[in-house]
Order: structure tokens, then sequence, then C-alpha cells
């Protein structure tokens, strides 16, 4: 076996029974007594000396400042409520000096002593700013995922941070939601690896009980749990109203998969699902997640949420809603103080929610206690780490691995060293975006945009009629557009999605000058452009690249580094096509390109996406030999051998689709389950081999993963849309164990 793509050993299997995967999660149910002796009997005598008071002050989340203003709301009276043990953690706080002396006064003036956990949204990056996940999904090599989430988790402990709130594992199928930047896209098999990779670079390999983590790892939350990426018409905190099918095969695997990974807490999400809010969801939450998948880590509820379930019509007063989320299994109650203010009267109310409240306070204390807390409260944080200097060079290379060429039509691209160029567009030379929304202590100055990168360039931000003079004197035009980082993230979703503002009228100018254009797509979503892109000859896709974005891109332009980047979700022709996704079922009337044929389609419209899951070009080209597939008892091996025919050195993205033709309900034309970037030089043949447990073809009927006998296609290519050979094989009826999506597929380049 090789190394391949970024000097990664391919090969991660966790197709273990769900047995063997649930104990090799930190937090699976307490599988031995180790685990009760390490923690347990500490415990126990904590809790029996608390006061309902203290247990629901250890419930109690408080933001100790605003994402602009960390810290800001640490005061004498806050600190006089630490004191008092009116609070478990604190969020929007940082800082390895600030949190010292927050965690002394817990640990050294309060009655009990109990350590306070800190927490912010580390997203992609706490000081050095890398690509917004999406971005970094778009690079399909998870192991590089792996290196971001582990660089940020650096920098979080060192600021004295024991808990981000990442992975955000949610699967989006409908761009217009803006949150669609902090995921990994469309699909249930890729979110789930990208979601794996974060949790093990946030929290290291899975620990034995009673192993605290290393220096330089933190707690991570997968987040949200779950159908938040399916809220209705993509209106953020709308309602997703999904088939249980559906939730089971395409929005929970990626959970499974971050659980299995170690993820030491989840948190709810703002949505209701058919109707039961999330946060509420005892079935989802205390049913499936605690109960059938023994999830034992903590589950905290997102902003303001508890005190939601009044506006979502479920609960009459704010004692109720504490009471329905403490039931349904949220462990601690973020930012709006409900548990704090009204849990003890919803218990005067029901003395049946005392023992709940014990087990959501003694996962709170096992957590703290897991993270090595009780033995040093003081082991995160460093002051030197803090101010080293930024990962430039991590930042640059992770950013190029994720920009994605969907277009190079007569080779327009690389550029070639005596053009004379125009870059025209205000987001070639805007920092602030570079940063993407959720920045941490990310600085707007630490941004080299394009712009900076590109000092031959003749640059105008896209007046007119300058814009088209700069054009016309170049020999090419490179052209920035797309949205900038205010136009996606929370609460940002948007009812259309074309170009935003006038920058068709920009295009329509400055492709008025006949020169050939090079479209630079910069934003935080995939966008409709099927206008915008007509006759444009090159389109790199390069989103919100982070502090090193201006040098990743121009390293692509000048052809320093071949693109290898892949489309985590499809890129739709126009707004109304959406929600859309390639993994949809054929119909009884798959869509027919003859409009004379009454089909699955609109009539004013081309079919499909105007660039596919998993579509990204290379300035080398690949061959892809016949597949062989080794039939095994429980598992096909499906090997290709993928050359090189270019003159460069480039990775090309090996994706492996199935597809169940017959089954006992209509199943996706194809669904991905498995992919390896491999790096080959000019000429160079590796083999790459797929080992498909039959589980991952499972799919979900009346509550059990079925695997049906028959057969199965294989498709093998460099895009769902470009599929190279074909095959087939065949399963015996069986059963699965975990979401058939969540298991990763062993992958190895030989
Ligand atoms: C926000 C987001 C969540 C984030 C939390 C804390 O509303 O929904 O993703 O982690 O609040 O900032």
């Amino acid at each position: 076996m090789i190394e391949v793509g970024t000097g990664v050993r391919m090969g991660r299997r966790d197709v273990m029974k769900a047995s063997a995967l649930l104990a090799a999660s930190a937090w699976a149910p307490v599988a031995t007594a180790r685990d009760t002796r390490d923690h347990g009997a500490r415990i126990r005598d904590l809790l029996s000396r608390m006061t309902l008071a203290e247990k629901i002050g250890q419930m109690n989340q408080i933001a100790g400042g605003r994402q602009k203003a960390l810290n800001s709301r640490l005061d004498a009276g806050m600190l006089d409520r630490v004191r008092r043990g009116e609070m478990g953690s604190f969020l929007h706080v940082a800082g390895a000096e600030p949190l010292r002396r927050l965690q002394k006064i817990a640990v050294e003036e309060s009655r009990l002593g109990i350590p306070l956990l800190f927490a912010m949204d580390v997203i992609h990056g706490y000081r050095t700013t890398l690509p917004v996940p999406l971005a970094l999904a778009a690079g399909w090599d998870p192991a590089m995922m792996e290196r971001a989430a582990a660089l940020m988790a650096e920098e979080a402990w060192a600021a004295g941070l024991h808990w981000t709130f990442t992975p955000m594992v949610d699967v989006a199928r409908d761009p217009r939601w803006g949150r669609v930047v902090e995921g990994a896209g469309e699909d249930a098999y890729l979110s789930s690896r990208m979601a794996e990779a974060q949790v093990r670079g946030l929290e290291g390999p899975v620990r034995r009980a009673g192993e605290p983590p290393a220096k330089g790892r933190v707690l991570s939350c997968s987040k949200h749990f779950v159908g938040y990426g399916a809220v209705a018409g993509g209106r953020d905190y709308d309602s997703a109203d999904v088939s249980e099918r559906t939730l089971h095969e395409v929005y929970l695997p990626p959970f499974h998969a971050a659980m299995r990974a170690g993820s030491g807490s989840f948190m709810t999400a703002f949505n209701d699902v058919a109707g039961v809010p999330m946060t509420a969801n005892e079935a989802l939450v205390g049913g499936e997640l605690r109960g059938r998948w023994g999830y034992q880590g903590l589950v905290v509820s997102d902003w303001n949420a508890i005190p939601e379930l009044i506006n979502h019509g479920v609960a009459a007063t704010p004692a109720e809603a504490a009471a329905l989320a403490l039931r349904a299994g949220v462990d601690m109650d973020m930012a709006s103080s409900t548990y704090a203010d009204h849990l003890a009267t919803a218990v005067t109310a029901d003395a049946s929610l005392v023992p709940l409240i014990d087990q959501a306070v003694t996962r709170i204390l096992t957590t703290k206690a897991r993270l090595g807390l009780f033995d040093d409260p003081y082991r995160f944080g460093d002051a030197a780490r803090e101010k080293a200097p930024l990962a430039r060079g991590t930042a640059r290379e992770l950013a190029t691995r994720s920009i994605v060429l969907l277009r190079n039509e007569g080779a327009v691209l690389p550029l070639k060293p005596a053009a004379r160029i125009a870059l025209i567009g205000a987001l070639a030379d805007d920092a602030s975006s570079a940063l993407g929304s959720w920045r941490a202590r990310g600085q707007t100055e630490d941004a080299v945009t394009l712009r900076r990168a590109l000092p031959q360039a003749t640059f105008d931000p896209g007046t007119d009629p300058a814009a088209a003079r700069v054009a016309a004197s170049a020999d090419v035009v490179l052209l920035a557009i797309g949205e900038d980082y205010d136009m996606t993230g929370e609460a940002r979703s948007r009812s259309d999605i074309a170009l935003p503002g006038a920058q068709q009228a920009l295009i329509d100018a400055v492709r008025a000058a006949g020169k050939p254009i090079v479209a630079i797509l910069m934003g935080g979503r995939p966008l409709a452009l099927e206008r915008a892109l007509t006759n444009i000859p090159a389109v790199l896709q390069t989103w919100f690249l982070g502090i090193e974005s201006g040098p990743a891109i121009a390293d692509v332009l000048w052809g320093k580094v071949s693109p290898a980047g892949r489309l985590p979700i499809e890129m739709p022709r126009t707004t109304g096509q959406l929600p859309m996704s390639y993994a949809h079922v054929p119909t009884g009337r798959p869509a027919n390109p003859d409009l004379a044929v009454d089909s699955a389609r609109y009539h004013d419209g081309a079919i499909g996406p105007l660039f596919a899951f998993g579509h990204g070009l290379s300035y080398a080209r690949f061959r892809y030999s016949p597949l062989t597939i080794e039939q095994r008892s429980d598992a096909a091996v499906i090997s290709v051998a993928v050359t090189n025919d270019g003159s460069v050195k480039a990775d090309e993205v090996v994706q492996l689709y199935v597809r169940d033709p017959v089954a006992s309900v209509a199943r996706p034309i194809a669904e991905l389950r498995g992919f390896g970037r491999v790096a080959l030089a000019p000429g160079e043949q590796r083999t790459v081999r797929f080992t498909l447990d039959h589980a991952q073809v499972a799919l979900w009927k009346a509550g059990k993963w079925v695997i049906e006998a028959g057969a199965i296609e294989v498709m093998v290519g460099s895009s769902s849309a470009d599929i190279r050979q074909r095959g087939r094989f065949s399963v015996a009826a069986g059963e699965g164990t975990v979401p058939a999506a969540s298991i990763a597929t062993l992958v190895e380049v030989v």
C-alpha cells in the first residue's frame, strides 16, 4: 500500500459489526468496569453532595461575551454567579490567561470546586482561518479535513478552550439554505467521511476511558441533530418534513459516523422533524441517539432553542419547555437560562424530573472528567503557543486542494506566463469575505487576497465603464464573481441564488470586450449560474478559502498545482430546480431529453444540474481500466487501474457509486460508496481497490437495515456524471447494524 494524495495512508476500514463499532466509540455505553472506576465513583460522590440548584447550575451554559466581543460579559456579577455554582459552561469566551483566571474562581472559590467548560464556534480555524468547511469537503480528502481540524483544535486549545461546536454534519440538498457553507454538501457518505475526519482531528484517536485527550485536542460537538439541512424551502429554522427512510438513509448517517469516531457531544437542531422540535424530540434524541445507538456523550441545545419550544407551539410556559427538553435528553441549555430559571419550578410540579437531572449532570461531569479537568483544571491553554505565527503553509495547501476547475474550454488555463491579465470584480480585493462567516479569532488583515497575489494584473473592482476598458487591454480576463461572506451562514437563506447584485451586467460588459474570460467563483454556496456562465470558457469554484485565498488561486491559475477539487454539492442551473440531488430515485417516468415524452422534468429548462456532484476537471487526463470484481461472502472487492495520460503531475479523485436496480422500494439511481484521491505523475498507473461490505447497500425498512438479495450495479468514474467503468456483484439477504452510508469503504491504492 502506498501513500496517496496528501501522503496519507488510505485504508481506514470501519465495517466492524455494531457492537464492535460502539465499543470502539468513546461514548459507547459504559461497557467495562474500568470506565466506571475511572469516573463513576468520583461523580456519584459529587452528585450526592450537590444541591438541586448546583445540579441545575451545571446544566446552564452562559454567553461570556459575543462573537465579536469575546469575554465582554465576564463582569463582577457574572463572577459571583460562578462562585455560587450557577453555571457549568461559558461560550463566546477565549484567551489562555483570562480563562485560567475564570477557571480559578470556579475551582477555588465555589463550594464544590467543579471546573467550567469553555466553548466557542471554531468552525474552520481559530487564529489561522482555513477554507470554509464546504470548500474543505471539495478536497474529497478526509486526511486533509483531519489536518484542518487538528490545526484549529491546537490553536483553540492554546487559547484555553475545551470545546468547539464543530463538526457541522448536516447534509444539505437545497443551497438556498445559507448554512450549506458549514457542512460537507449533499451526500450522506461524503458527509460521514468528513464528519469522522473532523472528530479525529479535534479529539484525537478514540481514547480508552479514563484517558484525557492529549494537549492540543478539544471536545468536539456534532451538530445539528438532526435534519437541519432539510428545512422547507431552504428557509433557515423552518420545518423539516422528511420521510423516516430519508432521515435514516441521508440525514442520520454522518452523526453515527461522528459518534463512532468518538465525538464527545452533540447539539440538537432548531428545526422540527415532522412537527416534533428536535430540542424536545424524545424519540430521536432519547430513543434513537441514546437508546438504539447507545450514545453516552453530552447533548447541548442550540442557542435559545429551549424557550423557542413555546414558539413551536409545543410548550405553554418556560417551565414546560424546560421539562420537555430534559425529557428529550438535552443535558445543557445554551444561552437561554431556561433551565437555570425554570427547571426547579418544573421539578416542584413533577418530581419524576429529578432522576433525569441526575442523568444529565452525570453526563456533564463525566465529560469534564474525561477532559481531565478534575485532575488538572488548568491543563488547557498555553499563552506562548497562543502567540505562535499563523500556519500559512498549511492554509495555502488546504486552500489549493479545495479549488474545483468546473470548465476549461480551449485550455484557457493554466495562464500563459507572458499574458497581460485583467483582474475584475470587488471580491478579488475583499479580504473580509475570504474568511467566511464563522471566523473565531481570524483577522481580516491576515487574508492575502487574489489582487495581492496577482500584482502583475490590472485590477478594477467592476466599475462601469472602466472594467470593460481594462478587459479590452488584456489578453485574458479574470472575473471574480459570486457572494460576499455575509450572504451565507446562519440566517442567510435566499429565495433566488442566481448571481446577486449588478454582477450580471458586469459580465455582459466584460464579455463585450471579446477577450477570453476565466470566471473565478467566490462564495459559500453553489449558485445558479446557467445564464451567468454562458460563453465563459473557464470557470474555477474557489469558495471562501481563508487567509491564503489569493496565493492558492494563483497557484492553480499559473499551473503550479493542477486543480483536483470535486463538487461536494451539485450546482443547479436555476433556483427553481431546488431542492435537488444526484442520488434521486428514477420515478415511473425518468427525465427524458425529448420534451414530447411526458417525464419527470421541467419544460422550461434542461435536465439536471449545471455541474454534477463529484464534478471537477484537471490539467491532466486520466484513463480507467475495466473493473475487476472479487465476490466475497459479505463483501465485494472492486479494482480499477487509473493512468495519468496527461503531461503534468495531478491528483485524480476516483469515485465509486452503487445502485440497486430492483428492490422492494425505489432506490437512488446512484449512491456514493467510496472515493480515493490519488496523486499520479505523467504516465503513472495505480490500481485503486475498494472493499465494499454488503451492509453498505442495506436500505432502511420497518425499523431495520435490510440487505436484499440480488444484483448491485457498480459505477466508477471521475464524477457522478462521468462514469468510466461499470460492473455488478450480487449480495445475499441479510441485515446491517448501522446506517449504510455511515460505513467507510476500505480504499487501498497499490
Ligand atoms: C448558533 C448556531 C450553532 C452555534 C451556536 C453557538 O445559533 O446554530 O451552530 O454553534 O449558536 O454560537
